[in-house]
């Protein structure tokens, strides 16, 4: 086995290359980036996944948010991390066309204020539940109801964001969202951070523990190919793991420079 030398991604502004690294293989894809301490740990001490991320994560994290055309969300992560309305990140406007568009999943359509306020309203992914009072916060034009038997339907959700033209969707969890994303099938790649650190036995999972009656296991247990890894200088990880099986196998040993 011979491996290739260790690319440097050093700093670089416009972050071509790393674009080049995440484009999306296809016009419609479901892309996961999540976070997870060394332990396993979804979150840190104060309960948000921002207090275990750093600036090799942060690199990452806003070259991915530039190639999508849609952050898809669970509500509570929305309220745990106060999302604002969404724009592509500063400085990277070039990677993609388009305005970068934020979607709420909630059953309840309870929308978080902190969205609200900015330059377009989110989109709503609810079923019957909640359909009357997203509509109630963001208009009905811009509610999707998806349900099925009570559930949001979000095979059905995400198929009708793509018909609205946005086909590149990066789920940003959280591990409730990612339990039924995982379950349901419609997952094609994870990005999945590891930060090191360990933060003991009490945050969550990066993919909850079916106590929600959205969550879904994975049954059988599902293969991930690690499509690339990289490694920071400060020991973070990040890896591209696909879950269709489409990228050759293999490890591209890649240093980024943060
Ligand atoms: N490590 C990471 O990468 C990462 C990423 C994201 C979040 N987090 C952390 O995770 C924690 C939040 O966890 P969480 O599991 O509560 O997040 P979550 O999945 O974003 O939120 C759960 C809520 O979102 C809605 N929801 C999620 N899945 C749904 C589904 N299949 N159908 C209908 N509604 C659905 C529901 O909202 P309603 O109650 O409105 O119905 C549900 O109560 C926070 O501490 C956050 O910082 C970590």
């Amino acid at each position: 086995m011979l491996l290739p030398a260790p690319e440097v991604l050093a700093p670089d502004p416009s972050e071509q290359r790393l674009a080049t690294i995440y484009a999306p293989p296809a016009r419609r894809h479901v892309r996961v980036n999540m976070v997870s301490s060394v332990d396993g740990g979804a979150w840190g001490d104060d309960g948000r996944s921002g207090s275990i991320n750093d600036e090799a994560d942060w690199r990452v994290f806003r070259v991915l948010r530039a190639l999508a055309d849609v952050v898809l969300v669970g509500a509570g992560t929305a309220r745990a991390e106060a999302y604002t309305a969404l724009d592509r990140p500063r400085g990277l406007a070039h990677l993609a066309p388009g305005p970068l568009e934020l979607a709420l999943v909630t059953r309840s359509g309870r929308v978080p204020g902190t969205v609200l306020d900015g330059p377009r309203l989110p989109w709503v992914l609810t079923g019957s539940t909640g359909a009357e009072a997203a509509a109630a916060a963001v208009g009905a034009d811009r509610v999707v109801v998806a349900d099925d038997d009570g559930t949001v339907d979000l095979a059905a959700g995400v198929a009708a964001l793509a018909e609205r033209g946005m086909g590149r969707v990066l789920c940003e969890g959280g591990p409730h969202l990612l339990a039924t994303m995982l379950g349901a099938g419609l997952v094609d790649e994870l990005c999945l951070t590891t930060a090191p650190q360990l933060v003991g036995a009490g945050p969550g999972r990066i993919v909850a523990d079916g106590q929600q009656d959205g969550d879904l296991p994975v049954r059988p247990p599902r293969p991930a190919r690690l499509a690339h890894l990289l490694a920071a200088p400060s020991g973070t990880l990040l890896a591209r793991w696909d879950l269709r099986h489409r990228a050759a196998a293999g490890w591209a040993p890649t240093t980024t420079v943060p």
